[in-house]
């Protein structure tokens, strides 16, 4: 088990205090881009025990992983206690990482999801924002037109969740779990390339409708060396029989499953304004469906998440359309 930090809420209003002094207007989430360097900086004087030890977790490859939670202000407004909870959030990965930033300098997406969208994702076989489906064990990989990526951390923030049960949040450090692979199968792994069928990629354009990212197929080792001769891995989305040798296919599941069933597993109650950090060429995450929706309330989930710039190559890889 980890130790999850909880920000101090003194630190929390400190923060928050400094932004809207240094901004002179009220913090809008879109304007978290253009103030990343300052946000970064209060940060890094403000929150430095909590980085420090976030830190240490995340280098210690038995661990890995990382929970902080981060308070809200009574005194703040629902939107202001919205802002700068992700404000926290971006100071704290923004001195663990460099973060990969998107339009107008956002060093995050937005994800949010409602009841009544939950149709379209269906329609597009989303299963990131579709809460009621399991996501299994895999890890994160970032499409490039000419490879695939695996960045080194990626950050998620349950802003809001709009369920009374929301179950947990699962991880499994690879450095315990691979132990139990043996020689000639991972052999065999690291010497053929599987046809990967991924999990779609999606985010919220400006116009509220949602965009899937990136190439249906990737051909890519499950398996390989970095450089400095760990074992690394891309489980991510499908390997089935219609592309892959029937012996590429069952080394797939069996790799799933014994993570399925790794006694190592780390489990983090899923809470709103939880952040969790993960290291994550170190291990798989998964997480529990939610369950049991507050009712008359249509939005279902507000759920940030970052994605470090440094990536280590999936070696060989290649991106394919059918
Ligand atoms: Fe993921």
């Amino acid at each position: 088990m980890i130790q999850i930090q909880k920000i101090d809420l003194t630190l929390y209003r400190q923060f928050s205090f400094s932004l809207i002094s240094l901004i002179e207007k009220n913090l809008d989430l879109n304007l978290i881009g253009e103030y990343l360097n300052e946000i970064k900086e209060i940060g890094a004087h403000i929150f430095h025990e909590n980085i420090n030890l976030a830190k240490q977790d995340l280098q210690d490859t038995k661990k890995a992983i990382s929970a902080i939670d981060i308070p809200t202000d009574p005194n703040f407004s629902v939107n202001e206690n919205f802002v700068f909870g992700i404000a926290t959030f971006v100071a704290i990965f923004s001195n663990i990482t460099n973060p990969i930033c998107y339009e107008k300098n956002m060093p995050f997406r937005v994800h949010k999801a409602t009841h009544s969208n939950v149709k379209d994702m269906d329609a597009m076989g989303i299963k990131l924002l579709n809460l009621e489906d399991k996501l299994g064990f895999h890890n994160d990989g970032v499409v490039q037109p000419d490879k695939v990526e695996i960045p080194k951390h990626i950050a998620l923030f349950n802003s809001f969740i709009g369920y009374k049960d929301a179950g947990y949040f699962h991880w499994v450090p690879s450095r315990l779990w691979e132990n139990q692979l043996n020689d000639k199968d991972l052999n065999y792994l690291k010497s053929n390339l599987a046809v990967v069928k991924l999990t779609p990629t999606v985010y919220e354009d400006s116009n509220g409708g949602y965009k899937k990212e990136g190439p249906s197929h990737v051909r890519a080792p499950l398996v390989w060396e970095s450089e400095t001769q760990e074992n690394r891995f891309f489980l991510n989305g499908d390997v089935s029989d219609e592309n892959n040798e029937r012996q590429l296919v069952e080394l797939f599941s069996s790799l799933r499953e014994s993570i399925n069933n790794s006694p190592e597993c780390i489990s983090i109650a899923q809470q709103e304004r939880r952040a969790i950090f993960l290291n994550n060429t170190a291990g798989f995450h998964a997480r529990d469906i939610f369950a049991d929706p507050i009712s008359d309330i249509d939005l279902s989930r507000i759920f940030i998440r970052s994605v470090d710039s440094n990536c280590e190559l999936c070696p060989q890889s290649s991106p394919i359309e059918f």
